[in-house]
């Protein structure tokens, strides 16, 4: 057998109960995600309260599915690792409650992670898997999903990582946008993967959306505590920009209908989508996506040249999308940079990016203690 850590990463800080091992932050040898898609659906967005009751419901055969998938008994897993934060508070407080029992009942130590940490660790795992083991420093990780649009400069540290934040949104993350307008077009939850269908029906260049630019030196930029300027992002007002164009094009109706019809269908398709949206909305969805993309990544590619950065990580949810991936690709390419991405799977959110990310703090023995609880604002650092 290859030698180990094989450790038992567990996640639940928002709409996704996970559990997934890694082998020594290098191999996935199983992983399990329980959405919870159908439950928040009708909401349009996820409920809290809801999140948590599933989470309840969902944790046990989750983790034990990880366990038999990858044909592991309780004992002989190495360490357990959990989402500390950010996210929403009942829900990071199942998945750290289940650890801390866990790890007391087993005796195995326990490796608190940082959700926007185990993001940037998906794309490390799978990178290692496919043996590419160094990257070229420094490197910038784009974490770009329905709760962040977070720029951090990531830098090795004995056998951990420390990253600092050059650039967040400073109103809406750029999945809670595709979210948004998903929402207000009656198209449903999750808007992003709905949208990233959709655009190819319909023209990007039908529609002309701007995005506030909020490119600014960061405070301490004059003094000797310099971080260098800041490249911050804000989707909100593309958000309003979709909503006040569908009031003036009179769209109401035909969204209500559309909204309707969805909510009729049990699991609707690609098709059922496609064939419930006008031209007018195809081409409005098109648009918005492109403007989205362009902005993502041109201010990422900016911050890279201000920062020299030799290799970029474009990871989260929304790193699933195809535009995004494509241009990233393209653009990335004319300016002599590497970027890598996670695989789809692990884009969204899972386990296996929180097993990969307790590695090094594994090495580090960095274990969490009798005191550890959920934080929902957790910064990384
Ligand atoms: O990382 P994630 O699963 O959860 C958070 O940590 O937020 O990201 C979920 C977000 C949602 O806003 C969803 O609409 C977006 O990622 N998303 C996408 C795509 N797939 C998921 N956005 C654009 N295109 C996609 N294909
Ligand atoms: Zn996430």
């Amino acid at each position: 057998m290859s030698e180990g850590p094989y450790i038992l990463g567990m996640e639940s800080s928002c709409d996704e109960t996970a559990a997934a091992i890694v082998r020594a932050g290098e191999e996935l040898v199983s992983s399990v995600v329980a959405s919870q898609i159908a439950t928040h659906q009708r909401y349009g967005g996820v409920v809290p309260e809801l999140a948590s009751r599933e989470h309840l419901k969902a944790i046990l055969p989750v983790v034990s599915g990880a366990l038999e998938k990858a044909g592991k008994t309780w004992q002989n897993i190495d360490a357990l690792a959990v989402t500390k934060g950010p996210g929403l508070a009942g829900a990071l407080l199942v998945g750290v409650s289940f650890a801390k029992a866990l790890a007391f009942a087993l005796d195995k130590p326990l490796i608190a992670v940082n959700h926007l940490e185990g993001h940037i660790h998906a794309v490390l795992l799978e990178q290692r898997q496919q043996g590419n083991h160094e990257l070229e420093f420094p490197v910038l990780a784009l974490v770009v999903s329905g709760g962040h649009t977070h720029l951090y400069l990531a830098e090795r540290k004995g056998p951990g990582w420390m990253y600092r934040n050059i650039g967040h949104t400073r109103d809406d993350a750029a999945g809670e946008a595709f979210d948004k307008v998903a929402k207000l077009l009656g198209l449903g939850y999750p808007g992003g993967p709905i949208v990233d269908r959709l655009v190819k029906f319909g023209d990007p260049s039908a529609v002309r959306f701007t995005i506030s630019q909020m490119k600014h030196r960061d405070r301490n930029d004059r003094g000797p505590r310099s971080d260098g300027p800041r490249f911050d992002f804000s989707y909100s007002g593309i958000k309003t920009a979709v909503l006040r164009y569908t009031e003036t094009h009179a769209m109401a109706g035909a969204i209500e209908s559309r909204r309707k019809a969805l909510l009729a269908l049990e699991s609707p398709g690609a098709e059922d989508y496609r064939r419930l949206c006008d031209e007018e909305t195809l081409n409005l969805v098109a648009s918005f996506q492109r403007c989205v993309v362009d902005d993502l990544v041109s201010k990422t590619l900016e911050a890279a040249e201000a920062h020299e950065v030799r290799t970029l990580l474009v990871t989260g949810g929304v790193a699933a999308n195809s535009e995004l991936r494509e241009t990233f690709e393209r653009r990335a390419a004319e300016k002599g940079l590497a970027v890598y991405f996670p695989s789809r799977p692990l884009s969204t959110d899972n386990a296996a990016m929180i097993a990969a990310a307790a590695y090094p703090k594994w090495l580090a023995r960095d274990f969490a203690g009798e005191e550890l609880s959920a934080e929902a604002n957790l910064p990384l650092r």
